[in-house]
């Protein structure tokens, strides 16, 4: 495994006290050795709108600017409304554009779907599924992750309290390592 993979973390809670920011946190924790891991800041983005590609917000410059600057991505999200919150729908579309230049394309990915809920996010988990084949992006098949039932998830430190769901996440998290290195766009 190579050390410069360079991975995205965009999580679709913009909440402090988030339960998917937890379990993203855990998720590099578990992580083997060979990925870099950075949160991006994606609740700044303002909604987007094609005329302001006239006079362009610096928060899009950024994140368009950073998103060039990883290999892979791992989304952790809540569901919706059975469906992803609009601020992972924003900066994919943030990032898609301006047409040719979409940051996305060819980059690695899995999601994670977080939920108090039995279903885990399995609605979100797809819809994104599906905006990722348009935007070019390998996204991994297996394992799934839909972790339901998360309230009760983490202990105090924010670590995971069930060693079952631990085992699970760390065997996503390393099948992810190997699925960015092995897609990693010109490998
Ligand atoms: C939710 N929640 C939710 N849960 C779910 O399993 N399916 C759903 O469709 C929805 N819909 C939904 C819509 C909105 C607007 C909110 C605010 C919440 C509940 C959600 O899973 C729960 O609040 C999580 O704790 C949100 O994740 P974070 O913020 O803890 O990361």
């Amino acid at each position: 495994m190579t050390d410069s993979m360079k991975v995205a973390v965009l999580v679709g809670s913009l909440r402090k006290a988030s339960l998917n920011r937890k379990l993203a946190n855990a998720l590099v924790e578990l992580a083997p050795p060979g990925l870099t891991f950075e949160t991006l800041e994606i609740g700044d983005l303002p909604l987007y709108n094609e005329d302001l590609e006239d006079n362009v917000p610096e928060s899009w410059s950024r994140f368009r600017q950073q998103m060039k600057g990883v290999d892979a991505v791992l989304f952790v999200t809540p569901e919706y409304n059975r469906s992803v919150p609009a601020s992972i729908k924003n900066a994919l579309d943030v990032g898609s554009r301006p047409y040719g230049e979409s940051v996305w394309a060819g980059k690695p990915c899995a999601i994670a779907t977080g939920s108090p809920g039995g279903i885990g996010g399995f609605g979100a988990n797809h819809h994104l599924r599906q905006s990722l084949v348009f935007l070019d992006m390998p996204a991994m098949q297996q394992p799934e992750a839909y972790v339901g039932g998360f309230s009760d998830l983490f202990d105090e430190q924010g670590r995971i309290a069930k060693d079952d769901t631990k085992v699970f996440l760390e065997k996503f998290i390393t099948a992810f390592a190997h699925w960015a290195v092995t897609n990693k766009s010109g490998s």
